[in-house]
């Protein structure tokens, strides 16, 4: 086995796990990939090829691999060929241990096995390969509603916090059972106090675990900030929770309007992560190029967050951002990518011929997407300029 790199983690001597890669990848019939068979080191992988040729699609097949989810928010009927079935999605994930994935969907079978043996909890399967894609509608972090920055938080915990997901789930169905009996005419007061109390015991260790996350993930997303805004811009990352003291006192004095509303007013489901640079709230006050900055260094600190947690790099997924920013900023963003390299994880970044960050050297595998096909491209064809 190779040996661990030896670096150092927060001034301490650290070893490093060997790399966690997808060493393989298989798809039927996803999106405009009809068959792919591929194999992929462990490195730098560029894939070029022009507009609407299958670049974001492969990426989104691997983060699918490590989330079971599209990261374009879709559901899985859409991942379907169109005029097919059914997709499958599958590959070996090389790293300490290994590991098969088998991803079936159509409208009647949805399967995932591990290993050959089906997957019943998404909390066992999470975890196989982590990743963390860096994409446009990462904007959405910082100029859409709060739900889309508590599912960043969300993530992040359930990719670092083994108990975290079933927690996060069992919260949720209290709280929309709750719901259900709040719109009930009249409402059922013994079964509402049960499920307030288990909203107010889960949602309380929903709370604490997001409160304790900040400390960590806060630095970290300043530290990659400063890298990549290269400006004097102090940028804050605040938890904000919507319970300010007393679950249980707040939640029953909003009772009144939680019946008009026929829902539950108070709870981590309201929490919001503020966003505040040089003081003041992002959405509002920060300029187009501002905003993708910080969207950025959200995505920046995840990756970091997860490498110190778990001693290995997540796969890096990298779609078409690295074209949008300047040399300047693209160069904040090569720590990220040089420490990829040094504990031999993966990035897949994407670009079009035109823009391809030539910066990054020679040391990368060049792939040319046409039209649902991969293959490595010639050196011939992609000399940089
Ligand atoms: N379910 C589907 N079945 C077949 N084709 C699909 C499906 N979903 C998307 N496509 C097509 O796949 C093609 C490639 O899409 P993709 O988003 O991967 O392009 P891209 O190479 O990333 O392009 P760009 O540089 O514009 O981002 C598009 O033409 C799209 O219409
Ligand atoms: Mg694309």
């Amino acid at each position: 086995m190779r040996e661990p790199l030896l670096t150092f983690k927060r001034g301490r001597p650290s070893r490093y796990l060997p790399g966690v890669h997808l060493a393989r990848l298989r798809l039927r019939n996803f999106r405009n990939y009809r068959r792919l068979d591929v194999e992929f080191v462990p490195g730098f992988h560029l894939l070029l090829g022009g507009n609407a040729q299958g670049k974001t699609n492969l990426l989104e097949a691997i983060y699918l691999m490590a989330t079971l989810r599209s990261f374009r928010g879709v559901g899985s009927a859409q991942l379907i060929r169109h005029g097919e079935k059914a997709y499958f999605v599958g590959g070996t994930v090389l790293g300490p241990e290994r590991h098969e994935i088998k991803i079936y969907w159509s409208a009647t079978v949805r399967n995932v096995s591990l290993d050959g043996r089906p997957v019943r909890r998404i909390t066992d399967y999470l975890g196989t390969l982590r990743a963390v894609v860096f994409c446009t509608e990462d904007l959405l972090l910082v100029k859409g509603p709060a739900r889309v920055r508590r599912r960043f938080l969300d993530l992040l915990l359930a990719q670092t916090q083994p108990g975290y997901l079933p927690l996060l789930q069992r919260y949720m169905v209290a709280v929309r059972s709750r719901n259900a009996l709040l719109r009930h005419s009249p409402v059922d007061e013994t079964a509402l106090e049960v499920f307030t109390a288990q909203v107010v015991s889960l949602g309380s260790e929903l709370i604490r675990q997001r409160r304790e996350l900040l400390p960590r993930l806060a630095p970290l997303v300043a530290q990659a900030h400063h890298r990549i805004a290269q400006s004097g811009e102090e940028l804050q990352v605040e938890y904000d929770p919507a319970v300010r003291n007393d679950f249980a006192v707040e939640l029953a004095k909003s009772r009144a309007r939680e019946r008009a509303y026929g829902t539950t007013l108070v709870g981590p489901h309201r929490d919001e992560l503020r966003l505040l640079l040089d003081g003041r709230p992002a959405a509002q006050f920060a300029s187009e190029g501002q905003k993708r900055t910080l969207a950025i260094a959200l995505k920046m600190a995840q990756a970091e967050l997860l490498t110190a947690v778990h001693g290995s790099a997540p796969v890096l997924l990298i779609d078409d951002v690295m074209g949008e920013l300047d040399v300047k900023r693209r160069s904040g963003f090569l720590p990220l990518l040089e420490r990829s390299r040094q504990t031999s994880g993966q990035v897949f970044m994407t670009a079009t011929e035109e823009n391809w960050p030539r910066e990054l050297g020679r040391d990368l595998e060049r792939w040319e997407v046409q039209s649902g096909t991969l293959r490595k491209a010639s050196s011939a064809l992609l000399q940089p300029l």
